[in-house]
């Protein structure tokens, strides 16, 4: 059976102090439930708010990391980095890191590749642009990302796989893709994970919708058959929010 996650990406904001507040105010809203709740702060902030975060239901996860092991990346943080400040699971190919940093499929994979090698978790970000919905390509558009960056797996490393869904139009702008929008792609990934591997991959996989998810159509956009839950950006900076987010998964 397929999981519900709601995962605050909280891109390049907040500083330590900023994080220690944040996560305080997270904590008082957190309520036992069956949704897995995670956070991505900066990678200067991942070990401290692991520490904070001990023993607690919310997961500390990376916003990104680099393919190789180690070596001359000035700048980059590996797999195994990661691990040492306590965080299991990356979000991979988010449209921003795609637009902003030249993030490209085949690099894609290789990071899918080694954050798996490595046993992490991956929540794996991919959309159209508006240009591609405009031109009704939407759908190949998302079956080729998902193709290049992943169809090279075996079956079984989709247990430590998470798809988002994220049209680009839709991130940071206020516009959502409607409730219907989102589970026809998402009807459309599980039919193309159908065909390339079976049932099962197909049902056990959770698929998030990310794109200006808000407390207010949190709960139709969540209501859709075939949408997991969230990625957040915008609204997983205030803990009221994103758990007013989290808790309209029923
Ligand atoms: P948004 O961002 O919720 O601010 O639109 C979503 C994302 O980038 O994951």
């Amino acid at each position: 059976m397929r999981k519900h996650v709601v995962a605050g990406n909280w891109k390049m904001n907040n500083d330590i102090p900023q994080t220690e507040a944040l996560i305080q105010d997270l904590k008082r809203h957190a309520k036992t439930s069956e949704v897995e709740v995670m956070i991505a702060p900066s990678a200067t902030n991942l070990w401290h708010a692991s520490e904070l975060l001990k023993g607690s239901d919310i997961e500390v996860i990376a916003q990104n990391m680099h393919f190789a092991e180690n070596g001359a990346f000035t700048g980059e943080i590996s797999a195994s980095m990661l691990k040492s400040v306590g965080v299991k699971t990356v979000i991979l190919g988010h449209s921003e890191r795609r637009a902003y940093y030249n993030e490209t499929d085949k690099s894609l994979s290789k990071k899918v590749n080694s954050a798996l090698d490595n046993g992490m978790t991956i929540v794996f970000c991919f959309g159209e642009e508006l240009q591609d919905r405009k031109a009704d390509m939407h759908q190949s558009v998302v079956k080729d990302q998902i193709q290049s960056a992943l169809f090279h797996l075996d079956a079984s490393a989709f247990k430590n796989i998470i798809l988002a869904y994220e049209p680009v139009w839709a991130i940071g702008t206020g516009e959502t893709a409607s409730p219907d929008q989102a589970q026809e792609m998402h009807h459309f990934i599980r039919n193309t994970l159908v065909n390339q591997y079976n049932q099962s991959v197909a049902d056990d996989v959770s698929i998030l919708y990310g794109g200006s998810v808000k407390p207010s159509n949190a709960k139709e956009i969540f209501s859709k058959q075939d949408v997991d839950g969230g990625l957040i950006g915008g609204a997983a900076l205030n803990a009221e929010d994103f758990f007013a987010i989290v808790n309209a998964i029923s």
